[in-house]
């Protein structure tokens, strides 16, 4: 394939702003990857007869990346998931931020990176290199800030590499929000799929899913997914912090040391043979069971996601820890490196 082959027109914003797409390719592994926002929109993963499975949630059009909601395989930034009153404080000085999930800051604000074209720095037949520059102030965020997400395809799966530098001290917490369904994006509830998670303790959050600020134990309870279960074995569970989430929506805290990249969780469907690991250096894994996907939601292809049609493992610094003294700290100091990585790898 050619370097020019590898990008294609996608469509153009209200703005006029254009959006490509990039596919990459290696072996019988291929993925889309959109300019807005950084999406992954299409995973194309051999089942065990080497036939390719599309494992990720997405839209046929840039008018429904632009008008709906959910994330649908977005990079998420400058801070992924929930701030809380939509603040926070950083060397004496509260900085307010764009509430936009209640008085809450969620994914970014009302522009995060998600809905930002990002420019293509580098690219190759099974890697790019996206970038984008967030100003100073931008969101109520403190610092000029260069980011950088760069994708490479194997056939072992995909390795996402996130940097990020900025001329101010500031807060930095960059995830990808893909939706997976190892069965197939329209082959409907996740609920057969085994779900593992490598995390002896989560936060609790309270009824607008903000942290209460607490680690504790998952033994014992639902939010124990230490050894492989089915996602429908828990999903629908009376247990309080599962029943007001209406589902998993939960940040789990990886075993062992952050910085390293170390296991984070694991999941398989029995339909397709497709085995998915996640492994990061980030201190966090948000497992979210599309409980806001509202049915009837038309997806690629024209087919329907609903509620249960995907999981989410957003691996973060913990949900507004720039607010919460226990949680590890978020800080993203002046001119030195935010540097993680997530591998999706998969098997079957
Ligand atoms: C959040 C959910 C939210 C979803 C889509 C997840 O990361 O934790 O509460 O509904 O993203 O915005």
């Amino acid at each position: 394939m050619t370097r020019q082959s590898c990008a294609e027109y996608f469509g153009t914003c209200p703005n006029g702003e254009k959006v490509s797409q990039i596919t990459l390719t290696s072996g019988s592994f291929s993925c889309q990857i959109l300019t807005l926002g950084a999406t992954i929109r299409s995973l194309l993963v051999p089942d065990r007869n080497g036939m390719p499975v599309d494992v990720v949630l997405g839209y046929d059009t840039l008018e429904e990346y632009l008008s709906r909601d959910g994330y649908l395989g977005a990079t998420i930034g400058r801070f992924a998931n929930r701030i809380a009153g939509a603040q926070f404080k950083l060397n004496g000085t509260t900085y307010p931020l764009a509430a936009n999930d209640n008085a809450n800051h969620l994914h970014g604000g009302l522009k995060g990176f998600s809905h930002r074209i990002w420019t293509v720095e580098q690219l190759e037949e099974s890697s790019v290199v996206l970038s984008l520059h967030s100003a100073d102030g931008e969101e109520g965020y403190p610092g000029n800030l260069t980011a950088s997400v760069c994708y490479s395809l194997s056939e072992a799966g995909l390795t996402v590499r996130y940097r990020a530098t900025s001329d101010a001290d500031t807060i930095c917490s960059l995830t990808n929000h893909s939706y997976f369904n190892l069965s197939g994006h329209d082959a409907g509830t996740v609920l057969e799929q085994e779900i593992m998670i490598h995390a002896q303790n989560y936060t609790p959050s309270d009824a607008q899913s903000i942290p209460l600020g607490c680690i504790v134990p998952v033994e014992g309870t639902p939010m124990d997914l230490r050894t492989p279960v089915l996602i429908g074995a828990g999903v629908d569970s009376p247990f309080p912090q599962i029943k007001q989430a209406k589902g998993y929506d939960h940040n789990y805290v990886i075993d062992g040391q952050a910085g390293a990249l170390r296991p984070a969780a694991q999941a398989f469907s029995k339909a397709t043979g497709i085995s998915m690991q996640v492994s990061t250096t980030l201190p966090g894994v948000h497992f979210y069971t599309a409980n806001f996907i509202e049915p009837g939601r038309k997806g690629k292809g024209g087919c329907a996601y609903g509620p249960r049609h995907a999981f989410c493992l957003e691996t973060q610094h913990f949900p507004d820890a720039p607010n919460q003294p226990a949680f590890p700290s978020a800080l993203l100091k002046a001119g030195q490196e935010y540097d993680h990585t997530t591998v999706f790898a998969f098997g079957k």
